[in-house]
C-alpha cells in the first residue's frame, strides 16, 4: 500500500472513497462540517440517527452522489474521547482498513480532522498498514484472496512529513511481519527456519549472526534450553544477532549501553511431559511470539542504522514428550550455574529464556528486555488488552513505559513483591520452574529475572497480549497481534537518543 500526503481540498480529491474519523459523543467540526454541508447534510443526519455512533469499530459507507469527488464516505467512529489512547486509535485504523478492502476500495483518502489531530499521524499510518495484515490463507478457493488497498492519501496532516510516514510504515510492517511469523504453522516455522528467518535479516543489514547448535551449546553450558529440547527431533538453536551504533566522535565506554532484546522462540509448546490439554495447544504455535517481534524489531532497528548497541536473542526450540524429553523432577544446571528444579516442563519458557538471558549477558548487554508468551495467568491477571510486565529498574522501566507509550502497544507493570522469592525456592535446588501457588505471571517474571545479574531488566509477558482469541473481546482484533515489536523499536529509538 502505497501511502501519500495530500494537500487537496478534501471535496476535491479523487478517490474511491474519503474517510472522516468521529468520535462516539462529539460534533462533526471544521472540515468535516464543510464536507456535511456539500452532502446535503448526510453526515449529520446520519449521526443525529441510529445509524452511526462513532463507537469503536464502526464503520458507514455511502454513495456521495457527485455531490464531491470522491465516490464514497466513510464515516469511521474512534470511541468516545475519554477512553482513546495510542492503541485503539490504532485498532480504530485498523479496522478502517480492513472494511475499505472489503468493499474493494483502491483508493481511499483520510481526513485530518476531530478527533484527529496532526500529532495522530504515526498512530493513523501505524493503524492503517497493520489494516493491510491478512492471515495466510492455505484455502485454496480463489475468492478468499482478500482484496489490497492500493493508496491511502491523507489529507490534512500538513506537508513535507515523508520521513515521519515511512518510518510509521515501518513500525507497521514489522509489527506485521510479527504476526505473520506467529501465523506460520509450526511443522513449517521450525527453530531452523527460525534461525533462517535470522540470516535473512543478518544478510540483509550485514549484521553480526551467531546461530549455536546443540553441541555449542552443550560447550556453553545452555542445559535450561537443551533439556526443554530433549524431547524434540527438532534441534535447538540458540540465534544472536547484532547491530553496531557504528563509528562515534567517542570512544565506546563501560557506560555505553547495548541494549539485549531476548525473545522466547518455542516453535511449539506441547508442554513435554507435563502435556498440555488439547484445548490449550492448538494455539501453541504461536508460543515464539516474543521471538517475533525481537526479529521484526532488530531489523527495523538496521535498518535506521540507530546509533545504539542492540543485540537480538532467541531462544528457539520445541516443546516436545519424546522419548529422550526431560522429566518432571529433573535437575537442571543453567548456563550462568544455577540449578533448577524441573517441576514442570510446561514451565518451559523461563527455563529457555534463563540460558537466553546469561548468553546476552556474555555478549555484553547491559540492558535486558525480555518478551514471551509466557503464562496463561497473564490472560486471567490482566487481559488480551494489554502486556502484563514487571522491571527490577524503576529507570529503565520508565523508559519500556515510554518506548510502549509511543508504540501504541499497552504495558502494565505488576510489582515484584519480595515475599515471593521464597515461592521460587526448591528443595533440591536453587530454583523451581513452576507450583508456586498464587500470582503466576509474578512468580515467571522473577524467575527469569534471577538469570539478569542485576543488570536493569524487564520482562514483558506476551502471553495474552500477543493473540485475541476472546470473540467476544470486539475491539481488540482477532488472532495475531504482533505485540512487543513496536515497543522494541521506540526503546532502542529513545536509548539512541539518549546516547547520540
Ligand atoms: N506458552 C505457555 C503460556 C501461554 C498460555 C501462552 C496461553 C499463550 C497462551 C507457557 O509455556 C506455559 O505453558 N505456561 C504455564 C506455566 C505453568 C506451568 C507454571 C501456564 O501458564 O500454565
Ligand atoms: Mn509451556
Ligand atoms: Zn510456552
Amino acid at each position: 500500500m502505497k501511502v501519500s500526503l495530500a494537500g487537496t481540498r478534501p471535496s476535491d480529491a479523487a478517490l474511491d472513497a474519503l474517510a472522516v474519523p468521529v468520535s462516539a459523543g462529539r460534533p462533526l467540526s471544521g472540515a468535516a462540517l464543510e464536507l456535511d454541508r456539500k452532502l446535503g447534510g448526510l453526515l449529520s443526519e446520519m449521526l443525529a440517527g441510529a445509524e452511526f455512533r462513532g463507537e469503536l469499530f464502526e464503520v458507514l459507507s455511502m454513495p456521495t452522489q457527485n455531490s464531491i469527488q470522491a465516490r464514497r464516505l466513510i464515516l469511521y467512529g474512534v470511541g468516545p474521547l475519554a477512553d482513546l489512547d495510542g492503541q485503539r486509535l490504532r485498532a480504530a485504523h485498523q479496522q478502517l482498513v480492513r472494511e475499505s478492502r472489503r468493499l474493494r476500495y483502491r483508493r481511499m483518502g483520510l481526513l485530518c480532522t476531530d478527533p484527529l489531530d496532526t500529532d495522530s499521524l504515526k498512530a493513523v499510518v501505524e493503524g492503517c498498514i497493520l489494516g493491510t495484515f491478512e492471515r495466510r490463507s492455505r484455502q485454496t478457493a480463489a475468492e478468499v484472496v482478500p482484496a489490497a488497498l492500493d493508496e491511502l492519501v491523507l489529507l490534512g496532516f500538513g506537508q513535507g512529513r515523508e520521513r515521519e510516514v515511512e518510518a510509521a510504515c515501518e513500525n507497521g510492517d514489522a509489527t506485521n511481519y510479527a504476526r505473520v511469523l506467529q501465523n506460520a504453522p509450526p511443522n513449517e516455522l521450525t527453530p531452523f527456519t527460525l534461525a533462517q528467518e535470522a540470516t535473512r535479516i543478518a544478510e540483509r543489514h550485514h549484521l553480526e549472526l551467531e546461530i549455536l547448535g546443540p553441541e555449542e551449546l552443550r560447550n556453553g553450558g545452555y542445559n535450561l534450553l537443551l533439556g526443554v529440547a530433549a524431547g524434540s527431533a527438532q534441534p535447538p538453536r540458540l540465534i544472536t544477532l547484532r547491530h553496531r551504533a557504528g563509528p562515534r566522535n567517542v570512544v565506546p565506554t563501560t557506560a555505553t549501553p547495548v541494549l539485549g532484546l531476548v525473545g522466547k522462540g518455542i516453535t511449539f509448546d506441547s508442554g513435554g511431559i507435563s502435556l498440555k490439554h488439547p484445548e490449550y495447544m492448538s494455539l501453541m504455535k504461536a508460543d515464539m511470539a516474543g521471538a517475533a517481534a525481537v526479529l521484526a524489531s532488530i531489523d527495523v532497528i538496521a535498518s535506521r542504522k540507530l546509533p545504539l548497541d542492540v543485540l537480538a536473542v532467541i531462544a528457539a526450540t520445541e516443546n516436545m514428550p519424546g522419548p529422550s524429553a526431560q522429566r518432571p523432577g529433573d535437575v537442571v544446571v543453567s548456563a550462568a550455574g544455577k540449578t533448577v528444579e524441573v517441576v514442570n516442563t510446561d514451565a518451559e519458557g523461563r527455563l529457555v529464556l534463563g540460558d537466553a538471558l546469561t548468553h546476552a549477558l556474555r555478549k555484553g548487554a547491559t540492558h535486558l528486555l525480555d518478551l514471551a508468551t509466557l503464562t496463561g495467568a497473564a490472560t486471567i491477571a490482566i487481559g488480551h488488552a494489554a502486556t502484563a510486565a514487571v522491571s527490577n529498574d524503576d529507570a529503565f522501566w520508565s523508559l519500556v513505559s515510554r518506548a510502549a507509550l509511543a508504540a501504541g502497544d499497552r504495558v502494565w507493570r505488576l510489582p515484584l513483591l519480595p515475599d515471593y522469592k521464597g515461592l521460587l525456592a526448591s528443595k533440591i535446588a536453587d530454583l523451581r520452574n513452576s507450583e508456586y501457588g498464587e500470582a503466576g505471571s509474578i512468580l515467571g517474571g522473577m524467575f527469569i529475572g534471577e538469570f539478569a545479574a542485576g543488570r536493569p531488566w524487564a520482562h514483558l509477558d506476551i502471553a495474552a497480549s500477543s493473540w485475541n482469541d476472546n470473540d467476544e473481546l470486539k475491539t481488540l482484533h482477532p488472532g495475531p497481534s504482533g505485540a512487543g515489536t513496536r515497543i522494541c523499536i521506540e526503546l532502542a529509538e529513545l536509548m539512541a537518543g539518549a546516547v547520540s
